[in-house]
């Protein structure tokens, strides 16, 4: 029998793979049905596309949910190690009652995914590049329903690919979404449904087109309160001398991110405050560093953010932040400014984050937290 794992394929370019689809060896499913009560054990599939009824629910309703996690291949043995897959699973269980989905019990999600990366372990880029393997599970109602109730049938399944961090590694502009609100305020905002993300699309496009590379998103009722990125979870820091403080938004509305959650364990480490509350529009001028954290993108360091205060006549920050040294206002617009102009390096305290992390889930530093999963 071959060693596990392969080594890496070479029909790839490891050092430039980006962020996008590309086909691997296949992926794993386990199904459902109302009359066993059951999750089937996960089988192998070696094909990309899957057989689904034109009137599922998944298709018609959105009645489907999704997650993201990465798998690493380690220094030495080559060993692949998956980055906090049970905080995954619970998410996913989470995302599931909002969509009356039956929950994948956590041993069945732990299962699946690991057959997934193995069957597909040539394709977990060598440890060296700063890319990962990035593991895809969803689940939906996969059988023929007209009406507005559960189906009988439900699939769970995982993709697994190749990719790099999603908006690179260099300070991003973040454009705020007022003309459009992500969430409702009761509604599945902490859920990881797509239609939190497909609704979502036209606006960052547009933003995108403008030159903006991540859009943020405050609370539906007032947008006065930051919620978080459409594509990560919002991080800011506060410093005072050599007190640093992270601060995360308390919102039902957001997506409870994995990564955010590492990283605030990580500051702890250091001696550093966490501070999980509502954060006021207002407040992000006092920010030194804002971070977007999330799977696909890891941290992204965030240049500025910029307001268009002709959409959001509730709030400005000419009245309270007028003279402050990071915003500056522009027609219509207003800008707060994390680094000087042409600064294509993270922050030092994003620096300092991104490595520990990186450390850990490169196998590189003591795993202290218990994160990686031996594949
Ligand atoms: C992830 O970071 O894993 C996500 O699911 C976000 C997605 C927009 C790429």
């Amino acid at each position: 029998m071959a060693p596990f794992p392969p080594p890496p394929v070479n029909t790839i370019d490891w050092s430039n793979v980006g962020f996008r689809v590309r086909e691997v060896n296949g992926h794993v499913e386990s199904h459902y049905s109302v009359k066993t009560g059951e999750w089937t054990a996960p089988t192998f599939v070696a094909d990309p596309f899957m057989r689904i009824h034109g009137m599922a629910p998944a298709l018609n309703y959105g009645q489907q949910a999704y997650e993201g996690l990465k798998a690493f291949r380690l220094p030495g043995d080559q060993t692949i190690a998956i980055f906090r897959p049970d905080r995954n699973a619970a998410r996913l269980q989470h995302s599931a009652d909002f969509i009356s989905i039956p929950p994948v019990p956590t041993e069945l999600f732990l299962t699946a995914v690991k057959a997934a990366v193995a069957l597909n372990a040539e394709y977990v880029p060598p440890h060296e590049t700063s890319a990962a393997m990035y593991i895809r599970p969803q689940i939906y109602g996969s059988s023929a329903q007209l009406g507005l109730n559960p189906p009988e049938e439900y699939t769970f399944c995982v993709f697994v690919l190749p990719t790099g961090v999603y908006h690179g590694t260099h300070p991003v502009e973040a454009l705020i979404m007022d003309d459009f609100d992500r969430a409702a305020p009761n509604g599945t905002g902490s859920a990881k449904v797509g239609g939190n993300y497909a609704p979502v699309l036209r606006w960052s496009e547009r933003a995108r087109n403008e030159g903006y590379g991540i859009t943020l998103h405050l609370d539906s009722k007032h947008h006065d309160e930051v919620d978080e990125f459409s594509t990560s979870g919002f991080i800011g820091a506060l410093v005072d001398g050599d007190d640093v403080t992270l601060v995360v938004p308390d919102s039902k509305a957001v997506i409870n991110s994995i990564t955010s959650d590492s990283v605030q364990q990580i500051a702890k480490s250091f001696g550093w405050k966490v501070e999980k509350r509502p954060i006021k529009y207002s407040e992000l001028p006092n920010f030194a560093e804002v971070m977007a954290a999330g799977t696909a993108a890891a941290l992204v360091p965030i240049r500025s953010i910029t307001r268009r205060t002709s959409a959001s006549s509730l709030q400005s920050l000419a009245s309270s932040a007028k003279d402050h040294p990071h915003v500056s206002f522009k027609g219509e617009e207003e800008t707060i400014s994390y680094m000087p102009e042409g600064q294509e390096d993270a922050g030092n305290l994003c620096i300092k984050l991104l490595t520990q992390l990186k450390g850990i889930q490169l196998g590189k530093i003591s795993d202290e937290f218990g994160w990686r999963f031996e594949v």
